[in-house]
C-alpha cells in the first residue's frame, strides 16, 4: 500500500471514530425504555409560575383550583377546612405537579376533548362529572354540586392547564403511557418482593402510606391500598393503567425519560397492588356495553368466555386476539 492510501485509510478510520462519537453522544440522550416514539412532539404542561396573578373572578377560580388540585385534603379531606368529603389524597398524588407533568396522568387533553362519550358510563361526560368521578372513586368519596365554588375552580384550573391544546386533539404525554402488554401473567408474587425492595419505605409495609403529624394535609406519602385508599370502581384498580403510571413515574422522582422499572416489574407491581383490598364501589351500572369494557378490567361480567383471573392478570395477547378475530368476522 502506498503512502497516499495509508493517509487515505488512516483519515476515514479517524472519520468513523468521530461519527461514532457523535452518535454514541446524540443516542446517549435518548430516553430508555421510551414508551413513545416522537418525544420532540411532547405536551409540556405549564408551571404553576405562571399561574395569572391578576384579580379577576376568573384567574381567581384558576389560582383556586390549582390549591384544591395540589391540597385537595386540606379544603376537602377528612379534616378538610371546606368540607370533608375525600379520603386524604390530594389529586396531584395522581395527577402529578398539579396534572402537567409529561406521561404523569397530566390534564392536557381535557379541555380539547370534553364533553366526550366515555364507555364506562355509556354517557357524554362534561368535565365537571369527570371530577366528580375522580372523587367517587380515586378520592373514594363524595361528588360536588357543579355550582359550587369548589367544582368551579377546579374545571377553571383543568381547562387553564389545557388551554393551548387545540380542540379534538390528544395532547402527546397526557395521560397514562400504555405499556406493553406481557407475555406472561403478571406475577404478585414477584410484585410484593419489588415492592418491598422499592416501595414500602415510603408507602409503608402495608400500603397506609404515612399522615402527616399536622393532620391537616393528612398523608405525607399517599397510601396504595387499605381504607383511605382508592376504591375498587377507580382508574387505578385497573392492572394497565397501574402499570403504565407506576413506570414513568416511580420511585416518586423518576420520569419517561429515565425509568426506573423495567416493564415486567411494573406489571408485576401493580398485580400485587391491586390484589389487595381497598374501599367497595357499586359499579353495577358501569360499561352498559359489555363489548366495550376493557380487556384488563378486574370485574366482569365479561362480553367474553376468558375467566375473571385471566382480566386481572393476563396473558392478554389471546384476549386481544380473540376480540380482533370477533370484529373482524363482523
Ligand atoms: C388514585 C389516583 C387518582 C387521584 C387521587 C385522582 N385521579 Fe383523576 N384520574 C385518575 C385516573 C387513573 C384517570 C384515568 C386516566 C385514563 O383513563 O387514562 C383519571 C382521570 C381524570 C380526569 C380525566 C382526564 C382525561 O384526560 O380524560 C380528570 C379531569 C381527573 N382525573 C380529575 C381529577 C381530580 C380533580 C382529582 C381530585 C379531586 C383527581 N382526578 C384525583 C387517577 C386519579
Ligand atoms: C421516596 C418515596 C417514594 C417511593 C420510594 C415510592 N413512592 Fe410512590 N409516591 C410517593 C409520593 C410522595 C407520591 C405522591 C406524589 C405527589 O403528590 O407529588 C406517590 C404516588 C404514588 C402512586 C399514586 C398515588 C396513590 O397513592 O395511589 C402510586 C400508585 C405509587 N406512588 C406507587 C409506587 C410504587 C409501586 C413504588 C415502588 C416502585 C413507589 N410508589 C415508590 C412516594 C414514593
Amino acid at each position: 500500500m502506498g503512502r497516499t492510501s495509508k493517509m487515505l485509510l488512516a483519515i476515514c478510520l479517524v472519520l468513523i471514530l468521530v461519527m461514532a462519537f457523535i452518535y454514541q453522544a446524540v443516542f446517549k440522550k435518548m430516553p430508555n425504555n421510551a414508551p413513545v416514539s416522537n418525544h420532540d412532539s411532547l405536551w409540556m404542561g405549564k408551571s404553576a409560575d405562571l399561574l395569572p396573578q391578576d384579580t379577576s373572578l376568573s384567574s381567581q377560580q384558576i389560582r383556586y383550583g390549582y390549591e384544591l388540585i395540589a391540597h385537595t385534603s386540606i379544603y376537602l379531606g377528612p379534616k378538610g377546612k371546606v368540607m370533608q368529603i375525600t379520603n386524604g389524597m390530594n389529586c396531584q398524588n395522581c395527577h402529578l405537579q398539579a396534572g402537567t407533568k409529561p406521561w404523569g396522568l397530566n390534564y392536557g387533553s381535557v379541555a380539547a376533548n370534553y364533553p366526550k362519550f366515555r364507555a364506562r358510563s355509556g354517557t357524554v361526560e362534561s368535565t365537571v362529572k369527570r371530577v366528580n368521578d375522580c372523587l367517587e372513586r380515586s378520592l373514594n368519596g363524595k361528588t360536588l354540586d357543579s355550582n359550587s365554588v369548589e367544582m368551579k375552580a377546579f374545571v377553571s384550573y383543568i381547562h387553564w392547564v389545557g388551554a393551548d391544546v387545540p380542540k379534538g386533539t390528544i395532547a402527546n404525554g397526557s395521560g397514562i403511557a400504555p405499556l406493553e402488554f406481557l407475555n406472561r401473567s403478571a406475577d404478585p408474587v414477584k410484585g410484593k418482593i419489588l415492592y418491598t425492595t422499592h416501595c414500602s419505605k415510603c408507602h409503608g409495609n402495608s400500603g397506609e402510606g404515612s399522615l402527616d403529624s399536622s393532620g391537616l394535609s393528612y398523608f405525607i406519602n399517599p397510601p396504595l391500598w387499605g381504607k383511605s385508599s382508592y376504591n375498587h370502581g377507580a382508574g387505578m384498580n385497573q392492572l394497565s393503567k397501574l402499570a403504565g403510571f407506576i413506570k414513568n413515574n416511580m420511585p416518586n422522582g423518576i420520569n419517561y425519560q429515565q425509568p426506573f422499572l423495567t416493564n415486567q416489574e411494573a406489571w408485576d407491581l401493580a398485580a400485587y397492588i391491586n390484589s389487595q383490598s381497598r374501599p367497595n364501589k357499586d359499579i353495577s351500572k358501569d360499561w352498559p356495553n359489555l363489548a366495550t369494557k376493557p380487556i384488563d378490567y378486574p370485574y366482569g361480567p365479561y362480553a367474553d368466555s376468558f375467566p375473571q383471573s385471566k382480566h386481572q392478570l393476563g396473558p392478554f395477547a389471546p384476549i386481544i386476539d380473540y376480540w380482533k378475530s370477533k370484529r373482524s368476522t363482523k
